[in-house]
C-alpha cells in the first residue's frame, strides 16, 4: 500500500504544480478552488499562500484569504479564526476591507461578532461601543447600562486603539497582505 504523503510532500507537489502551470491557468485554478481545497493542501494554519503565483510582488504572494465579501452577511463583519495573528475582525466599511483585532476594548466581546453601522464603524455586540476601522481607535465608549461611564472607558482601556492589518479586496475576497 503507497504511503500517505506528508504535509512538506504536497507543498512541494503543489508547487511543482504551480510552476507549470501558465499564469492563466492559476488565476483560474485559484479562483474556481482556492477557498478551501489548495487552501487545505498548501497551508493547514489557514488560508492561501500565494507564494507560487507568477508575477506578483513579494508581498501579494504571501497574502492570505480572509472571507469572500458574500460570506459575511448583513453586519458586514465576521470574525476570521485562523490567521498569522490569530483571531481578527474582517469585513467592508464603505465598500473599503478593513481587519482589526477581535477583542472589544471594554469587557473583550468579540468584535467580529457585531456590525458595521451605517456611519462605517465597527460596533461592538455587547454594549455598542464604536471603532474607527482605519485607525482601530474607540470613538464612542460602551452604551446601555455602561452609558454613564462611556467617556471612562474611552479615555482609559478604549484609549489603546484596536490593532490594524493591511487588507485588500479581490474578485470579491478579502485577502491579508504581508
Ligand atoms: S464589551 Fe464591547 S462595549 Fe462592552
Amino acid at each position: 500500500m503507497p504511503e500517505e504523503p506528508t504535509t512538506p510532500d504536497l507543498v512541494e507537489r503543489t508547487r511543482h504544480a504551480c510552476e507549470a502551470l501558465s499564469r492563466r491557468d492559476l488565476d483560474s485554478l485559484l479562483g474556481v478552488f482556492a477557498p478551501d481545497s489548495i487552501h487545505r493542501l498548501v497551508n493547514p494554519r489557514g488560508g492561501v499562500r500565494l507564494w507560487d503565483h507568477p508575477g506578483m510582488s513579494t508581498s501579494k504572494q504571501s497574502a492570505v484569504r480572509l472571507v469572500a465579501v458574500d460570506d459575511l452577511g448583513a453586519s458586514q463583519v465576521t470574525v476570521v479564526e485562523e490567521t498569522p495573528h490569530g483571531a481578527i475582525a474582517v469585513g467592508i466599511s464603505a465598500g473599503k476591507p478593513f481587519a482589526v483585532s477581535n477583542r472589544c476594548r471594554h469587557l473583550f466581546a468579540s468584535l467580529g461578532e457585531g456590525n458595521v453601522t451605517t456611519e462605517g464603524c465597527l460596533q461592538c455586540p455587547w454594549h455598542g461601543a464604536r471603532y474607527d476601522v482605519e485607525t482601530g481607535k474607540m470613538v464612542r465608549g460602551p452604551q446601555g447600562a455602561y452609558k454613564p461611564l462611556a467617556g471612562v472607558v474611552k479615555a482609559t482601556a478604549g484609549a489603546i486603539a484596536l490593532k490594524t492589518f493591511p487588507v485588500e479586496l479581490r474578485d470579491g475576497v478579502i485577502w491579508l497582505l504581508g
